[in-house]
């Protein structure tokens, strides 16, 4: 069944190798599912060799993770291993049809990202965003052609979460979106398209779900019993978890664009700035019998 919103799929245009800019956590895990999916050669690339390094060596241990559960023959994840490179240099996109950016969430960090990459790739490639909540028009606006830029949004972790957020720009053109969704489909995601509105419509919900948890822990509820009052509910992880798996900095962006988008419903907590800044990355640590505790440390944060 076609999506709905999504152009005729005789738009689409052939995707025949994949960049992807960023070798964080998010990127590393588009790799692999691109490379696992597509079977089509992906080149990773960041500002420095450590960053590429480490992204590829996390691919490439995934792929001994999937042999060593037998879900690859030894040929098989050797073959994905090789589809799987680092660069330093953009150029390594030149033949690349379709690229894909999961770097830092600031606007201005972004479009001078797809000012480099359109520098070396085709008037066709497609530049995709994993932006979690940046306009994907902006995003757009300086390029030479920005019809080829679309939101692509995934679900951490990756591999896993089925459901993939596709955003179409002020200009972004029939044959970019057509390709988008052919891609999603290889990638075996439920492709929905979205309005290029802040945070979109899951981490726009998200965002007002986890901000009212912290909320409540800003006004003295204890973190434990604001991360457990849902239980009932049946989630998957409890909020304080998902806000680890998320990644705390990421959150605090996201709730500021919505802040800044709808400052009468949204509001940043003070404490929450103070936890990203201090570095940390989990509300818990997790004791000996594997019970996870609120860190001292993060609760002396919070006034
Ligand atoms: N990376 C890769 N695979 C993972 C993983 C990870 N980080 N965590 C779990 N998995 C895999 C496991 O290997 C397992 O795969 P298998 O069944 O093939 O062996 C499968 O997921 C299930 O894992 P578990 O049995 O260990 O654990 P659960 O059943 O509890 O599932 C979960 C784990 C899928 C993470 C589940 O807890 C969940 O869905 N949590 C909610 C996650 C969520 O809401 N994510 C959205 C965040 S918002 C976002 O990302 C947007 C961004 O813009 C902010």
């Amino acid at each position: 069944r076609k999506p709905a919103g999504a152009p005729d799929k005789s738009l689409a245009r052939p995707v025949t190798k994949v960049g992807v800019v960023g070798a964080g956590l998010m990127a590393s895990q588009l790799a692999l599912l691109f490379a696992r999916q597509l079977k089509v050669p992906v080149v990773l690339t960041d500002i420095d060799q450590a960053r590429v390094d480490k992204g590829v060596g996390y691919v490439h241990g995934e792929i001994d993770k999937l042999a060593a559960k037998k879900r690859l023959s030894p040929d098989a994840a050797n073959r994905l291993k090789a589809l799987v490179t680092g660069s330093l240099d953009k150029a390594a996109f030149s033949d690349a049809d379709f690229v894909i950016e999961a770097v830092f969430e600031e606007l201005s960090v972004k479009q001078q990202v797809f000012a480099e990459v359109e520098e070396h790739v085709s008037a066709e490639c497609v530049l995709a965003t994993n932006t979690s909540s940046l306009s994907i028009t902006e995003m757009a606006a300086k390029l030479a052609h920005p019809e080829r830029v679309v939101g692509f949004h995934f679900f951490n972790p990756v591999a896993v979460l089925p459901l993939l957020e596709i955003v179409r720009g002020e200009q972004t053109d029939d044959a970019t979106l057509a390709t988008a969704f052919a891609v999603g489909k290889q990638l075996k995601k439920s492709s929905v398209l979205v309005k290029d509105a802040p945070a979109f419509v899951v981490n726009r919900l998200l965002t007002r779900f986890l901000g009212e948890v912290i909320r409540a822990v800003d006004e003295g509820t204890p973190f434990e019993v604001a991360d457990k009052a849902l239980d009932p509910l049946g989630l998957p992880m409890s909020p304080l978890i998902l806000l680890q798996l998320v990644g705390p900095a990421v959150a605090l962006h996201v709730a500021e664009t919505m802040h800044q988008a709808f400052p009468d419903r949204f509001g940043v907590s003070e404490n929450m700035k103070r936890f990203v800044a201090a570095g940390k990355t989990a509300v818990y640590t997790w004791d000996a019998t594997g019970k996870p505790q609120v860190d001292p440390e993060v609760a002396a944060l919070w006034q």
